[in-house]
């Protein structure tokens, strides 16, 4: 038996009952709501009240009245609904499911890197730890960061962090030079610019779809490129029904249940039989998510002091993004 850090068990699930059915009736007894990423397996996005992507999942916990939120996705989003919620009993199936995006910014050096660059506005993107919020003027997601970046003055001096492929698009496409972090996501840094395009030219008909945390020479060869949520709106409301897919697996699911009649083919990585999918989010299972109602473990912990601090950038954030309309 595996036990992680807060001392969870890992329990076995006991055989022969009906997962689905449990997990309705605890979530009903209990009062408890369950939000899905968009990056879950299929199972976990059909059975959760609401799924979305990062900015909706936000969005979600502030305004729900569950007295216990699941949240099914990886650490910093149950972390960031906690900072939002602190009279919520917030739980993930698994504590474990970390980010590399959110591991490549360590607060400390994060701290340094600003220090050294004095007179900037700290804007970073909502996988980062509590921490390394508490450093930031303002949070964003792949939805909003782009119009919440065009919303501040052109000449005020930005740090963005950490993804340098999402922070290197909206300097490109908005003329800014703010400085970058030099992090990245290791599912979506390896899809292959080469491999997407020897994909293309079988596929003249498809239209490529890519998340900005994809490199530029990826990004580059998209038709359209925005945040998981932006990805499903398009190919959703476009009238092409075949698309090449650059971002998580997962959401391949959605795009499929809204568009029954449409291809989505998901995007080769540059790694031989590797599949776009990122493994912390797999860390979820149903299995997992049963004894977490169960036994409302693993809760996340935010010390009260750094959610204070960290809160500040997250509400300004959702101000923001209700001021944009987003
Ligand atoms: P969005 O949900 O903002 O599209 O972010 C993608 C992601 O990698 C989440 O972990
Ligand atoms: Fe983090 Fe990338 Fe996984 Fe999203 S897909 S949780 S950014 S490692």
């Amino acid at each position: 038996m595996r036990t992680n850090s807060i001392g969870y068990m890992d329990i076995p699930v006991p055989e022969g009952i009906d997962l689905k059915a449990e997990i309705d009736r605890m979530r009903k007894e209990k009062n408890a709501v369950i939000l899905a990423h968009y990056y879950q397996t299929a199972d976990i996005q059909d059975i959760a009240d609401y799924v979305g992507d990062s900015l909706a999942l936000a969005q979600w916990a502030e305004r729900t009245e569950a007295d216990i939120l699941v949240l099914c996705g990886v650490h910093f989003m149950g972390e960031t609904a906690k900072i939002l919620c602190p009279e919520k009993k917030v739980l993930v199936p698994d504590l474990n499911a970390g980010c590399s995006l959110a591991d490549s910014c360590p607060a400390p050096e994060f701290e340094r890197f600003i220090q050294a660059r004095p007179g900037h506005t700290v804007i970073s993107y909502v996988n980062t730890t509590a921490a390394v919020k508490t450093l930031t003027d303002i949070v964003v997601t792949s939805t909003n960061a782009r119009k919440i970046i065009e919303s501040l003055p052109a000449d005020e001096k930005i740090i963005f962090g950490p993804d340098r492929n999402l922070g290197s698009y909206i300097n490109r496409t908005t003329g800014r030079q703010m400085l970058l972090w030099e992090g990245a996501c290791h599912v979506h840094e390896r899809f292959s610019a080469e491999r997407i395009k020897a994909l293309k030219a079988e596929h003249p008909e498809a239209l490529v779809i890519a998340h900005p945390e994809c490199p530029k020479e990826v990004v580059e060869q998209a038709d359209y490129v925005g945040s998981t949520a932006g990805l499903l709106k398009y190919a959703t409301q476009s009238a092409n029904a075949t698309f090449i897919v650059a971002t998580e697996n997962g959401v391949l699911h959605e795009m499929r249940k809204r568009n029954p009649h449409k291809t989505f083919i998901p995007a080769p990585n540059d790694l031989e039989g590797a599949c776009g999918e990122c493994h912390y989010m797999r860390m979820n299972t149903m299995g997992k998510l049963y004894n977490c109602l169960k036994y409302e473990l693993p809760e996340i912990h935010v010390d009260e002091a750094i959610r204070q601090k960290a809160i500040r950038p997250i509400q300004r954030m959702l101000e923001l993004s209700k001021q944009l309309g987003l």
